[in-house]
């Protein structure tokens, strides 16, 4: 009996088996097309998370949306609902009521950014009686910030997130942790850095050197090296070069990582060195393929050739201060600023020289660091709902900042921050400036043209700007009139929308009318004062594969990426990474999903081929890296220049160039008391783990003339993770 049970029991186990491994031998069979057929990730899906494209994002301070748990509110001195510098008692139960109810869906929003989720420190900042409702004095980054919630919490919104299709993005400020010294004063949390509940170091009491100790008197922020290696206002310094720092911040963002999140905003990446930032991000992508974008704050429409190279080299994108700037001063601010819709189209120009990459900016009206959009335009209401269809339809990917959808302004008695970050007055779904936002978030969703279409000007004038996003056959054409006085006639306007007949998309919220065009001539239009209005054509069809974006936008071989587009088809290609072919995970007309091929390194040119030969064009200047990263602290010494002529570094991998001196690292500095002064020049450079470099120093002058150290080059083996520092004298 028992024998014949048990049989019974083994003879089940097999059956089970086979059926498994018949199953499993199945999937592993499935051609590719079998999945872009059964549940294929569009470039529209809340599944890749690599990009955010099509995304509008919608930016919370956690602690001033909405308090959802009474009863994980602080108490005592930190806690006050009527002093904007405390804490308000919101947390993640609130954004997970509003994630419920549908406040961001009916807006079209499809990714949140919330405040950095880590444990901060418990004090008020004696100089300004501040308490870190903002997130921003980290003390355990391991740990999550009580007062916003538990760690259940903080999963129970993810995941409500993401099955209503939302991504989720946490503010991250890896640069420093709470006040240490301030003007001479030390702080009561002395800077504290802990790791799950145990102490790490202290600023003071520093013997690991996991900060950086440059007086705060020396922190005049007037070159870009004094900027990375000081404190900021006080706050203790993180020394990224550190092993033990570089190892905890890599470990400490996987916690979030593993909780499900989807993009980072990294906080102050103009206070950081580049190549330790790549060096992390790197190792980012190679866990999990998320969106990241840092704030490198900056208050002009003109170039910041630091900044630029940033976005361009660190492998994140950038918020883009020059776009707020332009959009504030061309629409809030018109009248003292002087400044065009001339003016606006022509920094859009140049932002597209001086960025690889510029529909993968995050672009902005307003945020928790200056004044209210609405402040600035006198509370005129038009004003704002203008500046949002500007903002929904221009290139970039558009983030709203929490009420300005509600037309709040800075709170009564100042400006900026702390008043720019009351509490949210209300969830209206019937304010214009949310309907506006409802109408043409989901259009980037639909019509690839916003997420990675080029911008053309149609029409131009120092109010008007009539302008085109086009990408294959799909088109949107928006016309917008900032003058609240005048309208104008739009004369010989053209076209690349096919001959037809369009509606406004906002469906008359701005005023706009029908147009229909003939062989690229519009019908005769006037576009009334104040008017704005949005005609699209989303095509069924492409002529040919194009590609829209490539992301995360730096990989190394073996990485999965995704290339977004549209054309590819609906059977497998082929995808080129320069002469090299890659593995194709999966497959759809506008997504595949590739795995980097080995044997291409550095700026790559990506095609992609449909299965019936049609080959998209190149995608250029993809970053493959020559392996896992690290970041090397370089150091020369006895580099004596002439004024003018600076230090840079060039070696044999990509990293450093290969040997191009017009792609050499630098320039190098030479001015931070506790690491190198000239004639030592020093540079934090992110390069392959555990490989034989070998580099020059070059002085490069003002005309670009080069000269190299003479003799044999240095050589250097890097390590094999963490961080690496190596001196030589100028040869
Ligand atoms: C920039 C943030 O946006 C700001 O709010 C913060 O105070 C500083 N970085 C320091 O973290
Ligand atoms: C590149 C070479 O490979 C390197 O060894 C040499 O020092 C420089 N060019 C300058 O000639
Ligand atoms: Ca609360």
């Amino acid at each position: 009996m028992k024998t014949k049970k048990k049989k019974l029991v083994y003879a089940a186990l097999i059956a089970i088996m086979a059926l498994l491994f018949g199953i499993i031998t199945l999937i592993t069979m499935m051609p590719v097309s079998a999945f872009a057929a059964s549940k294929a990730i569009t470039d529209d899906s809340v599944e890749n998370n690599a990009s955010m494209s099509t995304d509008v994002i919608y930016q919370i301070v956690t602690d001033r949306f909405v308090d959802g748990e009474p009863s994980n509110n602080p108490s005592g001195e930190i806690y006050d609902k009527n002093n904007l510098k405390k804490y308000h008692g919101g947390d993640w139960v609130g954004i997970t009521q509003k994630i419920n109810d549908g406040y961001f869906t009916n807006m079209g929003v499809s990714a949140i950014w919330i405040s950095s989720p880590v444990q901060n420190s418990d004090y008020i900042d004696p100089s300004n009686g501040c308490a870190p409702y903002h997130g921003y004095w980290g003390r355990d980054f391991f740990l999550p910030n009580q007062y916003f919630g538990t760690m259940e919490e903080f999963t129970t919104l993810v995941s409500t997130a993401h099955s209503k299709d939302i991504k989720v993005i946490i503010d991250f400020a890896p640069n420093h942790t709470s006040f240490a010294v301030y003007d001479g004063i030390k702080q009561p949390n002395d800077g504290a850095l802990y790791k799950n509940g145990e102490l790490v170091s202290t600023y003071s009491n520093d013997a690991k050197g996991v900060f950086n100790h440059v007086s705060d008197q020396w922190a005049e922020f007037d070159t870009w090296e004094h900027t990375v290696y000081a404190p900021l206002f006080g706050l203790a310094d993180l020394n990224q070069q550190n092993a033990i720092t570089d190892q905890y911040l890599k470990d400490a963002i996987k916690v979030w990582l593993d909780a499900g999140v989807d993009g980072i905003r990294v906080d102050a990446v103009k206070h950081m060195s580049l190549g330790w930032q790549k060096n992390w991000v790197s190792d980012i992508y190679d866990y999990k393929p998320v969106f990241i974008f840092g704030e490198w704050s900056h208050s002009a429409t003109t170039s910041e050739p630091n900044m630029e190279n940033f976005a361009n080299e660190s492998g994140m994108s950038l918020l883009d201060f020059r776009y707020n700037t332009a959009a504030r001063n061309a629409l809030a601010n018109a009248m003292t600023s002087g400044y065009t819709m001339k003016d606006f189209h022509n920094t859009m120009m140049d932002m597209e020289e001086d960025y690889d990459n510029i529909n993968d900016q995050v672009t902005f009206l307003d945020n928790h660091d200056q004044s209210r959009f609405m402040t600035e335009a006198g509370n005129n209401k038009l004003t704002l709902d203008i500046a949002f269809a500007l903002q929904m339809t221009s290139r970039g990917i558009p983030c709203v900042y929490y009420g300005t959808e509600q037309y709040m302004s800075d709170a009564a008695g100042g400006k900026s921050d702390p008043y720019n970050r009351a509490d949210m007055t209300g969830f209206d779904q019937s304010s214009r400036a949310y309907q506006i936002i409802s109408k043409l978030a989901p259009l980037r969703k639909s019509n690839p043209a916003l997420a990675y279409g080029s911008t053309q000007e149609r029409w131009l004038n120092d109010d008007v700007y009539v302008y085109e996003r086009v990408f294959g056959n799909n088109v949107v054409m928006t016309a917008i009139n900032r003058n609240q006085s005048s309208g104008y006639q739009l004369t010989g306007l053209m076209s690349s929308l096919p001959d037809g007949a369009y509606y406004d998309v906002l469906g008359n919220l701005l005023g706009g009318g029908n147009i229909t065009v003939n062989k690229g001539v519009v019908s005769e239009y006037y576009l009334g004062a104040g008017q704005v209005a949005v005609w699209q054509y989303t095509a069924d069809e492409n002529d040919a594969p194009i590609i829209g974006n490539v992301n995360p936008k730096m990989s190394k071989a073996g990485n999965t990426v995704t290339i977004t587009g549209r054309g590819f088809g609906n059977s497998v290609g082929s995808v080129a990474f320069d002469v090299k072919n890659a593995q194709i995970v999966s497959w759809s007309d506008s997504l595949i999903k590739v795995i980097v091929p080995g044997g291409v390194t550095g700026d790559v040119a990506v095609v992609v081929t449909t299965s019936a030969g049609v080959e998209s064009e190149a995608f250029n200047g993809f970053k493959i890296l020559s392996g896992s990263q690290v970041s090397v602290r370089f150091k020369v010494n006895n580099a004596t220049t002439y004024y003018g002529v600076n230090v840079y570094i060039v070696g044999n991998v990509p990293e450093l160039g290969a040997w191009d001196t017009s792609k050499a690292i630098g320039p190098l500095f030479n001015d931070t008391p506790t690491i190198g002064k000239y004639p030592t020049w020093f540079y934090d450079i992110s390069v392959p783990a555990n490989t034989k470099l070998e580099y020059k120093f070059i002085k490069v002058d003002g005309a670009g003339n080069v000269i190299w150290e003479s003799g044999m080059n240095h050589v250097y083996t890097t390590p094999a993770s963490n961080t690496g520092e190596i001196t030589v004298n100028w040869q």
